[in-house]
């Protein structure tokens, strides 16, 4: 029993006169708010990251990201033509290779795991989806930077972008039809494009992830490509505290010929997507990163969120803040709610 005394009888102030304006009267029916959403999204606004692994003869699954896996061959060619049937819009391919040195050398090899898989991929579904591979070192070289080093150690910017212009020529001679460059060196997208045309490949597009911040979120990914990375990136990846740099970086990017920028990771930077959505000229992308999908799916395996209902938000949330397309590990599932709905 409550030990609390029951609350006095309110005094009679008369009636209260109602609001004349009612916002709620667009959020009566499932039908209306329907009618009304401010913000749509589209299988064909979501990108798929997906891992080849060199010499794997079954999917290997990610421990850090439940439900994702290093793909084989076949598996490769499964899981594209599932996110094609799905309606999403593109894939981005990412390497695990066997072997790894200074200079990435297998970055640039036309036999290499990721060139093998971008053949692979356009000739499974290169009709119906934009195929896209991500250019950056990192997969390829023993100490895991994304470049190359200098005899002391540091990252040396402009020694990477002759690895970054042979590896594009590699990647576009292997049909991908547009390149993700996610290495943060200073002048990558002119290095890239000078490279690309010079080989004749005009018509391949060029993707900067243009503010990609130094970021913890990036945890799960290191696993699922078997990083090597000893310290951090700090010196070429953007520092969390800044949100006109990265503004800067997007509009440096569009100024050396940049296709598409994209913003690094999404939900912790929402800001910098919505500055950077106002000013571009040209179609700001998105990515939700690893670490985004592995809390997700940790409490949604503890039963502590509504999976669906999370993923579903946050996706709508990036798009409301101004990308025009998201990269997510959700991409197929997600296409298949967002058709159901
Ligand atoms: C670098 C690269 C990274 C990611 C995409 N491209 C890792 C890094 O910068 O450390 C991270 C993607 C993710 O976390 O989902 N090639």
């Amino acid at each position: 029993m409550s030990t609390h005394p029951l609350p006095r009888e309110p005094r009679n102030v008369g009636a209260v006169p109602g609001p004349t304006v009612r916002p709620r009267r667009l959020r009566t029916s499932r039908a209306m708010r329907r009618l009304v959403a401010q913000t749509r999204v589209h299988p064909a606004q979501l990108v798929l990251p997906v891992f080849a692994r060199e010499g794997a003869t079954e999917p290997v699954p990610i421990r850090s990201m439940p439900g994702q896996v290093q793909h084989s061959r076949d598996s490769l060619r499964n899981a594209v033509t599932r996110a094609a049937e799905a309606g999403v819009g593109g894939v981005m391919l990412f390497g695990v290779p066997a072997t790894r040195d200074a200079t990435g050398s297998w970055a640039t090899d036309p036999e290499g795991v990721l060139a093998t898989a971008v053949r692979d991929v356009v000739a499974e579904v290169g009709d119906a989806l934009v195929v896209q591979a991500d250019l950056c070192l990192d997969e390829f070289t023993d100490h895991g930077h994304c470049g190359v080093l200098t005899p002391d150690g540091r990252v040396d910017n402009d020694a990477t972008l002759e690895r970054y212009a042979d590896m594009a020529v590699v990647l576009a001679d292997a049909g991908a039809h547009l390149l993700g460059l996610s290495g943060m060196m200073d002048g990558q997208v002119a290095a890239t494009r000078a490279a690309l045309d010079a080989a004749g490949h005009q018509d391949t597009a060029l993707l900067a992830y243009a503010a990609k911040y130094a970021s913890a979120f990036y945890g799960p990914f290191r696993e699922a490509v078997e990083s090597t990375l000893q310290g951090d990136r700090r010196t070429y990846q953007l520092d969390a505290a800044n949100r006109r740099e990265g503004l800067r970086e997007a509009m440096l990017d569009v100024a050396e010929g940049a296709d598409v920028v994209m913003v690094k990771p999404a939900g912790s930077y929402l800001d910098v997507l919505s500055d950077v959505a106002q000013a571009s000229p040209v179609p700001v992308w998105a990515y939700q990163v690893s670490g985004e999908y592995s809390m997700v799916e940790a409490a949604a395996a503890h039963g502590w969120i509504d999976r669906r209902g999370v993923v579903t938000e946050q996706v709508t949330g990036i798009v409301r803040a101004g990308a025009d397309a998201v990269l997510t590990y959700w991409a197929t599932e997600l296409a298949g709610w967002l058709r159901d709905a």
